[in-house]
């Protein structure tokens, strides 16, 4: 039916009918329009959120950095504190012994020409072996022997140090006129770990000891060296 055919009832109630629709979807928009709001709000959230984290993850891979440098640091302190503790007592080798830890002792001239000193003074590091007179160097490094030979005058007086069975230095007193001789003799020697030092006779030589301690082996580490 066209326009002009309605009463003036059915006009009122159409556009009342309009005015509910324009009314109902006015509420719609203003509900999605608060909705809009909302999702701006929270995509403000999000965005904030996301600055941060990037801001953190930042921050974890500067203190990842810092943490490879401390450890870097670390390693070469260790590193340091071992080469301090190799220098610095780590390694505290001393030995001093007499030939005599009982009554008179007249050794030589025998086969066995080895000196084995009984009586120890000290023995710092186990390096002297009380029973078979071998000191063995436990570290590489420099050190210092000493000996003292004492005896009297009916034999060759004196003994040798031998490293690794190859002689070295010695003391030596020819069988003279007067009663006793002592002679004594020292080196610095450089040694590698394990390396063996004794003290040997001369062929037909003899010396004497007894609690006075006149004849003496000593030793002891100067300082460790690195390979
Ligand atoms: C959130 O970030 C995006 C991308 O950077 C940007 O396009 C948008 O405008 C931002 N939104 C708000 C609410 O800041």
């Amino acid at each position: 039916r066209g326009f002009g055919q309605r009463g003036d009832g059915d006009t009122s109630e159409w556009l009342t009918a309009k005015e509910e629709l324009l009314k109902k979807l006015e509420d719609k928009l203003k509900y999605v329009e608060r909705w809009q709001s909302d999702v701006e709000a929270l995509e403000a959230r999000l965005n904030a959120t996301v600055d941060e984290l990037r801001g953190q993850k930042a921050e974890v891979e500067k203190l990842n950095k810092e943490n490879e440098g401390l450890k870097t640091r670390l390693h070469a302190a260790e590193k340091e504190i071992d080469g301090l503790k190799r220098d610095s007592g780590a390694h505290r080798v001393a030995f001093s012994a007499s030939l005599s830890n009982f009554g008179e002792i007249y050794k030589g001239p025998c086969t066995d020409k080895t000196l084995i000193f009984k009586r120890i003074f000290s023995n710092v590091g186990d390096g002297y072996d009380e029973s078979t007179g071998v000191f063995t160097a436990p570290v590489d490094g420099l050190y210092y022997f000493s000996f003292n030979t004492y005896g009297y005058n009916t034999h060759v007086m004196g003994a040798m140090l031998f490293k690794n069975g190859i002689r070295q230095i010695s003391t030596y007193d020819f069988p003279s006129v007067d009663g006793s001789d002592s002679s004594s003799n020292s080196v610095v020697l450089q040694l590698a770990a394990g390396d063996k030092l004794h003290m040997e006779l001369w062929d037909d030589g003899r010396v004497f000891d007894n609690l006075n301690g006149h004849t003496t082996f000593s030793g002891f580490l100067v300082f460790p060296l690195s390979k």
